[in-house]
């Protein structure tokens, strides 16, 4: 593996850019070669934190950049698939934020443009890259919590309101990946409805609730918002035996397990509120001890050494259009009013 840092430009130096830039400037495997946005203001900021760096105004002038070996794509979704395209194009290695396209032909697009031109081809699913999803994976798959039965997520808040995807294609993504990773499988059928209130004119729903069917009968639940008073980024998986809650707002325990479960016996008649208490199994609450670590920072290191190694990153482009076929049979679904919709995967292409 070569010990040179590697050379990173940014595209799209917004809201989000400028986490990229700070965690490629920290990363001591790579080094941040470029900023590039067409927004000057947005430039000039950057400008001044990184007197070292390049910065351009046009995605042309960055991919001329003799010191860009890879590009992170962080400009608006509808865009992602035009500028990773024009990245792998230019020989360059891209991570590109989430969704990795608004299309599953465009995900495809770009994997094969990728394998093609042996560049590693990462999205930015960044819990994937967190370590306390990786301690609840662990958890989970230690059988601690006993079967999985079903798992909801809520990922709510007022703001940020997108202009060119819904609350579902912004948010969900994460809880995709998320569930994915954990139950170490992907859903046969999902449902989706939506709410429109903020954009009910252009159809964009601003509220989704979202249900992802396993093959092995698990369910995990969804719920989305923009618009909503309460900013809740949280995961609760059931388990038979225990209950095990993630929140991934909590700083200083983010997880919690219950030891709670129903008896064998919580359905037969009883004669007494005591006599049913004992049904109901409740123990002691577990907070384990976890570091906390920037997701970004990991996410930025795992790209450099998929980059050197040339092995798939974890969040790589198969992943990547395997969350985008999902959002689409969600989308259909929401379409229908919430039926249930299969999701086909066979477009994905053979390795
Ligand atoms: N992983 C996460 O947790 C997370 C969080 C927030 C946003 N995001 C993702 O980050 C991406 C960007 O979101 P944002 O909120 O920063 O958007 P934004 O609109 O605030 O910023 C996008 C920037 O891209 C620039 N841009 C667009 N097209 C350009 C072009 N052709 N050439 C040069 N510059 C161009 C714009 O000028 C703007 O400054 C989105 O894909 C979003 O989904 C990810």
């Amino acid at each position: 593996m070569s010990e040179a840092p590697l050379g990173i430009g940014v595209l799209g130096a917004g809201y989000w850019g400028p986490n990229l830039i700070r965690n490629v400037a920290a990363c001591p495997d790579a080094r941040l070669a470029a900023v590039c946005d067409a927004n000057e203001a947005a430039l000039a900021k950057q400008r001044a934190q990184y007197p070292d760096a390049r910065f351009h105004a046009r995605l042309e002038a960055l991919l001329e950049d003799p010191g860009v070996e890879a590009v992170i794509v962080a400009t608006p979704a509808r865009r992602h698939a035009e500028h990773a395209l024009a990245v792998l194009r230019s020989g360059r290695h891209a991570l590109v934020e989430k969704p990795l396209a608004s299309s599953s032909a465009a995900t495809r697009e770009l994997v094969i443009e990728a394998r093609h031109r042996k560049l590693t081809l990462m999205v930015g699913h960044t819990f994937l890259h967190n370590n306390v999803v990786a301690k609840v994976r662990e958890i989970l798959a230690s059988g601690a919590l006993g079967e999985v039965l079903y798992l909801y997520s809520q990922r709510l808040n007022l703001g940020q309101v997108r202009h060119d995807v819904d609350a579902l294609w912004n948010l969900a993504p994460h809880d995709i990946s998320i569930a994915g990773f954990l139950l170490d499988a992907r859903p046969v059928r999902v449902q989706a409805t939506g709410l429109s209130y903020i954009r009910r004119e252009q159809g964009i729903a601003d509220v989704s609730f979202f249900t992802l069917h396993y093959e092995n009968g698990v369910a995990a639940h969804g719920h989305v918002s923009w618009l909503d008073p309460l900013k809740v980024r949280q995961h609760v998986v059931v388990g038979s035996r225990r209950m095990l809650v993630y929140d991934d707002m909590s700083r200083d325990a983010p997880i919690t397990i219950y030891d709670k479960s129903v008896e064998k016996d919580f359905l037969q008649p009883f004669s007494s509120f005591a006599e049913f208490s004992t049904r109901i199994r409740a123990g002691d609450v577990e907070r384990p001890a976890i570091a906390l670590e920037e997701p970004l920072a990991e996410e930025i290191r795992h790209f450099v050494r998929s980059v050197r190694s040339a092995r798939p990153p974890r969040t790589d482009g198969i992943h990547g259009m395997e969350v985008v076929l999902i959002l689409e049979a969600l989308s259909r679904s929401m379409a229908t009013g919430g039926g249930e919709v299969a999701v086909d995967y066979s477009s994905i292409p053979l390795p």
